[in-house]
This record gives C-alpha cells, sequence and structure tokens, in this order.
C-alpha cells in the first residue's frame, strides 16, 4: 500500500532538541496553534490552555522560573534555562481546571492530541520541537506568575530552526501491541 502524506508526516517527526539559530514569527505558530485547535475533546470546553513565549517573551518565562531556580542547585538552573534560550520560542501547555477525575483524564487525553497536532503541523514546517515534562515547570509560583495557577501542566514545547535530525527512536513492531479479531 502507497503511503499517504499523513502516513509520511506521522513517521517522518522527531523530537528536536538542539535548536540553531533562527526566529519564528510569532503569526506563524498562532496559524498552526489555530489549527491545532481542531483536536479533540470531550469536556464543555477546549480543556487546553497555552502561553507562548517567542523572543524576548521568553524573558517572562525565565523570570517565573526564577523562584524555582533560587530554590534548586545552580546546575539545574543553567541546565534549564540553556535550554530556554536555545530555544526560538516556548509554549506552556496546561488544562484547566475541571471538578471530576473523568473531566480531568479526558483533558489531558485531549490536551495531549492537541500538542500532537502541533508538534505535527511543525514537524511539516521545519520547525524542531521537543515536548519537555521536568517537575521544575509544575512550580506553583510560576503559575501564578503567567497566570496559568490551577491549571495543570501538561508540557512545555521548546521550538526552534535545526540542522541535526536524531536518530529515530527505535519502535516495536506495532504487532507487539496489537490483537487483532477477525
Ligand atoms: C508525554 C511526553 C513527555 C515527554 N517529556 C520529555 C522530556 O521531559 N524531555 C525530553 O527530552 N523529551 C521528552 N519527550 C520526548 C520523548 O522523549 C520522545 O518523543 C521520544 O524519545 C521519541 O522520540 P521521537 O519523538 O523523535 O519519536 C516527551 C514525550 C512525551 C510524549
Amino acid at each position: 500500500m502507497e503511503k499517504t502524506d499523513g502516513q509520511r508526516l506521522i513517521e517522518s517527526r522527531r523530537t528536536i532538541r538542539m535548536f540553531t539559530e533562527g526566529t519564528i514569527e510569532t503569526k506563524e505558530l498562532y496559524d498552526l496553534l489555530a489549527s491545532a485547535h481542531q483536536a479533540p475533546f470531550h469536556n464543555k470546553i477546549e480543556p487546553w490552555n497555552a502561553y507562548l513565549f517567542n523572543g524576548d517573551g521568553k524573558e517572562v518565562l525565565l523570570d517565573a522560573l526564577e523562584p524555582a531556580f533560587t530554590d534548586g542547585p545552580e546546575a539545574k538552573r543553567e541546565k534549564v534555562a540553556g535550554r530556554i534560550r536555545n530555544a526560538a520560542a516556548c509554549i506552556y501547555v496546561t488544562t484547566k481546571p475541571f471538578e471530576t477525575e473523568k473531566d480531568k483524564k479526558d483533558a489531558l487525553l485531549a490536551t495531549a492530541t492537541f500538542i500532537q497536532n502541533f508538534h505535527l503541523l511543525c514537524s511539516e514546517r521545519d520547525i524542531g520541537l521537543v515536548w519537555r515534562t521536568g517537575g521544575i515547570f509544575e512550580d506553583a509560583r510560576l503559575q501564578e506568575m503567567i497566570g496559568a495557577d490551577g491549571e495543570t501542566f501538561v508540557g512545555l514545547l521548546q521550538l526552534g530552526r535545526f540542522e541535526d535530525v536524531p536518530p529515530t527512536k527505535r519502535r516495536q513492531s506495532i504487532d507487539s501491541c496489537l490483537t487483532i479479531f477477525e
């Protein structure tokens, strides 16, 4: 069976962690986020929120991380801040607060599809992206400073232009995960 464009896009998507110099227009990211926003969701409202820090805007994120940096070892500050500076832009993605466990779970699942939509769209336009989930980003003071208090952190997406593509993380055959009844 010949592969479709969609199959090729999904199979060629990579996580990119090292970025080269180069900016990304806020308008371009906005348009890709608007398309990713068509992700499925089962809550009454779209469950995700996204906070975009582009270019100099990343200083707002770094300032918001300052209390957590101050509490931790200097090496952590260097590593986390270095990665944020290396990226052209960062997007802090959360789920909105929901009451029930069911709604919270649906919100998380839907938000993951929003992120994957966005990752695929970035990949199509040669924008590199890594989805990071480090615990430092759950810091309540950071969330308050960017206006995400009470929300659940899902990922910090770091984006940028890139040259090197890391080797593909090997997947087992789908046969190891699939049971077919026919
Ligand atoms: C929920 C989730 C959390 C992740 N968290 C991190 C992370 O904290 N740091 C990181 O470097 N990569 C993170 N990744 C990226 C994975 O390591 C990456 O997807 C995996 O190595 C497979 O590589 P690929 O995306 O190129 O196929 C995360 C991915 C997912 C889906």
